[in-house]
């Protein structure tokens, strides 16, 4: 234990994060978002996303300080999100940070943007089990880690997607059959009423001769594209609620196939699921099922912590701080494309 209180920073991509987490523990925390000004667009626009961090940097700050009760002061290391993201985004954090960490005199600490989605995790269930699988599900990711010690060991990464991420495939999807954005919450809402075996969605990459821990979700778009266009060519509406289940079962079904295999083969008892498709239900409902057949733990962290926030990345930079981790240099810089 350290006492120390450590602020983290999240801005790769449309959420402005901050969290306050002491000894493993979070004691507040405070997000903004620009989704509703990308809205529009279909999509998260750069230079919108920047300027939105820009302006809500300090009120977040403040937020979470107010939300633990603490002062700037209270502050004792400072944690960043340099990347993967928006080059744009990120910098309005990385600034920020330093800014705060230089004025306060305290150590800065760089952080991998999908360390924190992993670590998310730590603050609702504790220490992460050594090893774990991990599958990242978000907007910008499908990967699937083997993870041993979050600070100590490299993060074995299994598995990606080739193509679309499955929270990218369900906003593309979403646009495809007209509903808004972002795709994913408005497909899980719509595929309620609906029947997830009505259409026969592939499920890409599960041959025998296909790389078990590979995902590939842009052939969804095009069915699914195709699928509501044969309805549309009869002067018809697609029935949406049958397409949204379907197509969310697909995916769920791909996700957790692999995910489990993973465990399986490499004798792992714990998966966690992190990002923001941890939050459609059909994932989390099929991932408890199959787990619950393998004998394996799984760990969801709650859905405010599953998608972007700040206290995921106090968490990886109270975890650098406890194992004595070297700070960053003083002109670390952004790295959106990281590894
Ligand atoms: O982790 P996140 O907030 O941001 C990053 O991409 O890093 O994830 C956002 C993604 C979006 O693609 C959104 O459509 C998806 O997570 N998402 C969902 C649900 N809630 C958010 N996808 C499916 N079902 C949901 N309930
Ligand atoms: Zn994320």
């Amino acid at each position: 234990e350290t006492g120390r209180v450590v602020l983290g920073i999240e801005s790769s991509c449309d959420e402005t994060g901050a969290g306050l987490v002491r000894d493993g523990r979070l004691l507040g925390h405070a997000v903004a978002s620009s989704m509703d000004e990308h809205a529009r667009f279909g999509g998260v626009v750069p230079e919108i996303a920047a300027r939105a961090h820009l302006h809500s940097f300090n009120p977040v700050v403040r937020q979470a300080l107010d939300e633990a009760g603490l002062r700037l002061s209270d502050i004792g290391a400072v944690a960043v999100t340099t990347g993967p993201g928006l080059s744009g985004a990120l910098h309005v954090g990385v600034a920020g940070a330093k800014t705060l960490a230089y004025s306060l005199g305290v150590p800065l600490y760089g952080v991998h943007h999908l360390a924190g989605h992993v670590a998310a995790d730590t603050l609702e269930h504790g220490p992460l089990p050594d090893p774990c699988v991990v599958l990242i599900v978000s907007g910008g990711h499908t990967s699937l880690l083997l993870v041993r010690d979050l600070v100590r060991d490299p993060i074995v990464h299994l598995g990606d997607t080739v193509d679309d991420a499955a929270g990218e495939c369900f906003d593309k999807v979403a646009r495809v059959l007209g509903l808004p954005y972002p795709g994913g919450p408005a497909i899980d809402r719509t595929a309620r009423e609906g029947d997830p075996a009505a259409v026969a969605f592939p499920r890409p990459l599960t041959g025998p001769r296909d790389d078990p821990y590979a995902f590939s979700f842009s052939g969804l778009k095009t069915a699914a594209a195709r699928w509501a266009e044969r309805y549309r060519l009869r002067g018809e509406e697609p029935p949406l609620a049958d397409g949204a289940a379907s197509l969310q079962e697909a995916v769920a079904d791909v996700l957790t196939r692999k995910a489990v295999a993973a465990c399986r083969a490499h004798g792992v008892g714990t998966l966690v699921v992190v990002g923001g498709v941890a939050a459609n239900s059909r994932v989390r409902g099929l991932a408890e099922e199959r787990c619950a057949a393998a004998g394996i733990e799984l760990r969801v962290p709650p859905m405010r912590l599953c998608t972007d926030n700040g206290a995921m990345i106090a968490a990886v930079g109270d975890l650098l701080v406890r194992a004595g981790a070297e700070p960053a240099p003083a002109d670390v810089s952004i790295d959106p494309s990281a590894p």
